[in-house]
């Protein structure tokens, strides 16, 4: 499904954010990147969305290298993805109701369908209560949440999250993991980062370590 060949990323400043990264991801894996902070998990997550490029090196996902694609098509690509930003990145004048239906008013779906969906992830996710709120009224926790179910709303093929839990407690850092583990079950392909060794080592099955910018090891 996605595979990285002989990628290396610098960004402005000399030196590289990433060496020689060569890993590959099959449909209905359940991969962990992780390393201490600065090691370059967030740059392999932003290679995949084709928010950045790599400087050297190609990216497949299928049999399309995704650096090579045209910007239509990038908007065509990115629509098989569910993607959990660091940074959350909600859209700050839509309510938690709204920010988690338009992934799927974009793929067409039915008003009663959609309704019903985002009831059952802001459920799910324990946010239903917030349904109305704006995004800036929310703490991290919560705002996390609701980007998580954005992010899982339209059942992407495959559903990245760059340290999905760095704001929750131990407690629904472990439910959110046991959530994508149920959601990988059912055929999503996820890649998850983060730096969490403890949920590492409870979830993971592969895991890629990362350090200083290249692989340590695959396991
Ligand atoms: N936009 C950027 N411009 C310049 N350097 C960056 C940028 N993003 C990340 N870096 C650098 O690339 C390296 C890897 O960063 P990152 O991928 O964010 O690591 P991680 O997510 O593992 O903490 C770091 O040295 C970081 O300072
Ligand atoms: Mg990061």
């Amino acid at each position: 499904m996605l595979r990285f060949v002989g990628v290396y990323k610098s960004y402005s400043h000399p030196g590289y954010a990433l060496q020689n990264i060569n890993f590959s991801v099959q449909k209905g894996d359940f991969v962990f990147i992780t390393g201490p902070s600065g090691a370059g998990k967030t740059t392999i997550i932003k290679l995949i969305t084709r928010e950045e490029t790599p400087s050297q090196g190609r990216i497949f996902f299928g049999n399309t290298d995704i650096s090579r694609i045209s910007r239509r098509k990038i908007y065509q690509y990115r629509r098989k993805l569910g993607i959990v930003f660091q940074e959350f990145r909600l859209i700050p004048y839509l309510t938690v109701y709204e920010n988690v239906a338009l992934p799927l008013i974009v793929q067409g779906k039915k008003k009663r369908e959609t309704e019903s969906r985002v009831q059952q992830l802001l459920k799910e996710f324990e946010i239903i209560h917030k349904y109305r709120e704006l995004p800036s009224s929310l703490s991290g926790g919560e705002q996390q949440r609701v980007a998580i179910a954005r992010a899982v709303a339209a059942a992407p093929e495959l559903l990245l999250a760059d340290e999905p839990t760095g704001n929750l407690d131990p407690f629904l850092s472990r439910k959110i993991m046991k959530l994508f583990k149920k959601l990988n079950l059912k055929g999503t392909t996820v890649i998850v980062a983060t730096h969490d060794i403890s949920l590492v080592e409870e979830f993971g099955e592969r895991i890629i370590y990362l350090s200083y910018g290249k692989i340590k090891k695959i396991v």
